[in-house]
């Protein structure tokens, strides 16, 4: 902006008891185009202010004044206002006042007689500054309500992630159970059909012991796979646990929580887990959210597995410690991800599944837990038709 134009139909409030003073600058600062309110003291000045802070993009002041001086109008001022720019006229004498004013943010001093390009130049400063710190302000505005915006889509992807999960979680609830269940229908089908066709001489001690040994095997097989239906009801009540909790362990443990909740869906399908753990170095971990991390990536072996029909299907998990960090690699032999896609298979909503409800959350999730929430990194490659994820954990975060 030119620097006429910058002055151009600005306000400035001009508090000067001298008036001989007061009038000459006044005709010098319309002959700029800047409307000059004037007060002949701090006490007229402050009340001008009150009553305009709106217009008011400027004061210009002399220190010693009747009434209020200056720096008490200022000293008031500052209590309505922290930003709006000042500028003082002084004498040399006054200098014992500049200590003071400093507290009060003032923007330049011009000395008295009053230079007008020195008063000028300053204006210009103290304008161009304002403007810059008003266009900062809403710059920052507008970034905070972007950052909120950011917030609230994270929060809803989040919520969308968990009833994603929920939902592949009773899938899987259902396969861990139907072996379980179908063991108690057995056992209990046996208890019955035995004691309903007296298979057992009761008559004798011997029938007598022998049915007591057959009803106590019996429900001894059914308590254990009752118990077998509570760990893993416990088992699946922890993944749901949104424990912000960071724990030290090693990477083993959510590994093999991830395995104990999808092994009998891959089992099922023929799919084979390969393990090679070989970390053993305990790190700082939220532990739910890594196996939330595993169970995505064995999730998506599975479905690829799945949808190409893959014979000898298999998925390695490896670990190896180096010196600062814990490696994990997740490789299946389902086949490659297409080259234009290594790059956008972590963001939301990307998915290739889209007429089989593929959310697209899993991976962009798995993403924000390691490299947001442990500081470590997360990336894909294709090595020779497998495709292998790669983690690295650092030691402390
Ligand atoms: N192991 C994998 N092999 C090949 N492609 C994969 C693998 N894991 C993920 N992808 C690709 O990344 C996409 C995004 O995965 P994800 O975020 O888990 O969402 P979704 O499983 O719902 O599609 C998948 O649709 C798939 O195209
Ligand atoms: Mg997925």
């Amino acid at each position: 902006m030119l620097e006429n134009e910058i002055l151009k139909n600005i306000t400035v409030l001009y508090a000067e008891d001298e008036s001989i003073i007061q009038e000459g600058i006044t005709e010098t600062l319309n002959l700029f185009e800047i409307n000059v309110l004037c007060a002949k003291n701090g006490q007229e000045g402050l009340s001008i202010f009150k009553n305009f802070s709106e217009k008011i993009d400027l004061i210009l002041t002399d220190i010693k004044m009747p009434k209020l001086d200056g720096l008490g109008m200022i000293e008031e001022i500052r209590k309505i206002d922290k930003n709006i720019p000042i500028i003082i006229t002084t004498a040399h004498q006054e200098t014992n006042f500049l200590m003071q004013s400093i507290e009060s943010n003032i923007s330049a001093y011009v000395l008295k007689p009053i230079d007008i390009y020195k008063l000028k130049e300053s204006l210009i400063k103290a304008i161009e500054s304002k403007i810059l710190k008003e266009e900062l302000i809403e710059k920052n505005k507008k970034l905070e309500i972007e950052i909120q915006k950011n917030k609230e889509n994270q929060q809803i992807i989040e919520t969308q992630s968990r009833f994603a999960a929920m939902g592949e979680m009773i899938n899987m609830i259902a396969h861990q159970w139907r072996q379980p269940l179908a063991s108690i229908g057995t056992a209990s089908f046996n208890l019955k059909y035995k004691l309903l066709s007296n298979k057992f001489n009761l008559e004798t001690a011997k029938g007598r012991e022998e049915q007591t040994l057959f009803f106590t095997q019996k429900l001894d097989e059914i308590e254990f796979y009752v118990q077998n239906l509570t760990t893993t009801i416990d088992d699946f009540r922890n993944f749901y646990k949104s424990d912000k909790k960071l724990i030290n362990t090693n990477i083993e443990t959510p590994i093999k929580n991830a395995l104990k909740i999808i092994e009998k869906d891959l089992e099922a399908n023929n799919i084979k887990v390969e393990l090679d753990l070989e970390s053993k170095k305990e790190i700082h971990i939220y532990e739910n959210e890594l196996m939330h991390v595993f169970m995505n990536m064995l999730k998506n072996a599975q479905d690829k597995f799945l949808e190409k029909n893959i014979d000898k299907a298999k998925i390695q998990i490896k670990t190896f410690d180096t010196k600062d960090s814990v490696e994990i690699e997740i490789c299946d032999n389902g086949g490659e991800i297409e080259e234009k896609n290594l790059n956008i298979i972590f963001e939301p909503y990307f998915s290739t599944k889209k007429e089989k409800n593929g959310t697209g959350i899993g991976l962009y999730m798995s993403k924000i837990i390691i490299e947001n929430n442990h500081k470590g990194n997360l990336n894909v490659c294709n090595k020779q038709g497998n495709v292998c994820f790669s983690i690295i954990l650092h030691s402390m975060i």
